[in-house]
């Protein structure tokens, strides 16, 4: 094999996503655990804005600051090399979560025993299923009285829509909860609720063997073989192309806190997880052993020193191998660019890399070269696609509140659109600003920031907006006259696209069925 393949194939890249509190930060801890990321529980801090009042943007920046070290978590384990990409808990982030999934290979997803499937939960998966990522699910906080875990099974595949197939087996959960029976390996392990230790394993032979009865007592052992019985029945075979295809979601059950069923989730993961796969770019399909280098920006992140404004933007190297100081093409400008001082992140460590492979995260220093989305390649024109803009949900005008700073605050409006903390419309009828949201925090995030970073000041007024939609068509008289009946309503993006504001889910529909030759696109992309 040569070099190249080589460090592909033991690559895993992929994120955990959960609700809030379900137990992402804490299971993303364990597993640093394990691989020898960090050495005592409680070293990472949380990626999310939890808890605070939606108003408190110290708390905000101190978590964003927080984030850039824990964005991406690289380490070794065994021969296998992790990266985990954190995603933010916060629902008003979610767009930041939808971009991070563009640029793994497979997915986490944890649950809470006691509340099952929660709204979150389910918008993720969609995303996952629309790109037919591979997800495993872990099943938490079995120390707790929770469900049946015959109902979680049943809940997750209805509310979730993918079949699933149980890996382990939990004996009893909450109080009485003894351990977890290996399914996968065949093993049992015991409870010792401990938050620094690993459990304690069996050695079994089979699920017959008596040292079961020994272990957990003679009534739970039979109702462990009657369950087990009961899978073995209900659900077919685990298959490892069905689980990389994304039809099947194998899951384990375990407690995160106390260290629980993490190591076999972990085992088992980087056996069946995918390595990195071929990624489409518009051109053509692009394969992650190509000699020469390409990969995209799915993320950037800006410096928390006002005084030094910089970014980082991380780049999802898909093909090849990518060098410090190497020139590549940044296709968008069309610029040779070469990198000096690239940054790997390993054992929560960010430190200069000389190269780095498919699957790997590089962060490079930016001070304004980079949007989101843009795709760098040896020399290649190439457009990695996937990373869309959806509809905003939330929508304000930005007024300027100091005409000395009108430069200022362009800029600065400009370079945060680039990060993607928000899209900008501008209203074709009367030239207003608008900025949209998935959220409430992003406009504080932005007036926030706009006077931090850019010294600008701005000031929000209201605008009663439902959805902002993209829209084309084939027929230009069609598009002509719509955009004049329209004509208080009708912005462009960035791109100088036509988007559509509607003012509510009635005019929408009335636009729509008023106009059959129009497209409305609820996403960027199309
Ligand atoms: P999140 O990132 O998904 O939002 O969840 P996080 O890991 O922060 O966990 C949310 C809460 O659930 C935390 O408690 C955490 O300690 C707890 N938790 C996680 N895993 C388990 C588990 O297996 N069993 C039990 N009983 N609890 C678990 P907290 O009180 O909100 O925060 P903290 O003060 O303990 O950090």
């Amino acid at each position: 094999m040569s070099q190249l393949t080589d460090e592909i194939s033991r690559r895993r890249t992929f994120a955990i996503i959960s609700h809030p509190d379900a137990g992402k930060t804490t299971l993303t801890e364990k597993l640093l655990l394990f691989g020898g990321a960090i050495h005592i529980a409680g070293a990472v801090k949380s990626n999310k804005i939890k808890k605070t009042a939606t108003s408190d943007w110290m708390e905000i920046e101190k978590q964003r600051g927080i984030s850039v070290a824990t964005s991406v978590m690289g380490f070794n384990y065994g021969d296998y090399k992790i990266n985990i990409l954190d995603t933010p808990g916060h629902q008003d982030f979610a767009e930041d979560t939808y971009r991070t999934l563009t640029a793994v290979d497979s997915v986490i997803i944890v649950v809470d025993v006691a509340k099952g499937v929660e709204q979150q939960t389910r918008k993720l998966m969609e995303v996952c299923r629309m790109r037919n990522t591979p997800v495993i699910i872990f099943v938490n906080k079995l120390d707790r009285e929770g469900r049946d875990p015959f109902d979680i099974l049943d809940e997750l595949e209805s509310e979730l829509k993918i079949s699933v197939r149980p890996l382990s087996w939990p004996i009893n959960i909450g109080a009485k909860f003894k351990g977890v029976y290996n399914i996968y390996e065949n093993s049992l392990d015991l409870f010792t609720p401990d938050k620094q230790r690993v459990s304690e394993r069996v050695e079994i032979d089979n699920v017959n063997d008596p040292r079961i009865e020994d272990a957990v007592g003679e009534q739970d052992a039979a109702k462990l073989r009657e369950d087990l019985e009961l899978i073995e029945g209900v659900y077919p075979e685990f298959s490892v192309e069905d689980y990389r295809n994304a039809m099947v979601a194998p899951v384990f059950f375990g407690s995160a806190l106390n260290t629980f069923g993490v190591k076999e989730l972990l085992d088992c993961f980087v056996k069946i997880a995918p390595e990195p796969q071929k990624v489409k770019a518009e051109e053509r399909e692009v394969s992650p052993d190509e000699e020469p280098f390409s990969g995209f920006v799915f993320k950037i992140h800006a410096n928390m020193d006002p005084n030094h404004r910089s970014c980082i933007a991380f780049v999802k190297v898909c093909s090849g191998k990518f060098e410090r100081n190497a020139p590549y093409l940044h296709v968008r400008s069309g610029k040779q660019l070469r990198f000096a001082a690239p940054t790997a992140f390993m054992a929560q460590k960010k430190s200069i890399v000389d190269e780095a492979f498919p699957g790997d995260i590089v962060g490079i220093p930016d001070t304004g070269n980079f949007k989101i989305g843009d795709t760098l390649t040896s020399g290649e024109v190439l457009h990695y696609r996937g990373l869309p803009s959806f509809s905003p949900e939330m929508f304000k005008y930005i007024e300027n509140t100091d005409p000395m700073k009108t430069k200022q605050l362009d800029k600065g409006v400009q370079q945060l659109m680039d990060e993607g903390v928000a899209q900008l419309f501008t209203n074709q009828f009367n030239g207003r600003k608008i900025i949209g949201t998935v959220g409430q925090l992003q406009f504080e995030v932005i007036q926030y920031r706009l006077l931090h970073e850019y010294g600008a000041q701005c000031r929000w007024e209201p605008i009663s907006l439902y959805k902002a939609c993209w829209i084309e068509s084939d027929d230009a008289e069609a598009l002509s006259a719509f955009k004049k009946r329209k004509h208080q309503f009708m912005a462009v993006d960035r791109e100088g696209r036509d988007v559509f504001l509607a003012d509510s889910s009635y005019v929408l529909t009335m636009a729509q069925n008023d106009f059959p030759a129009i497209r409305f696109h609820f996403s960027s992309e199309f």
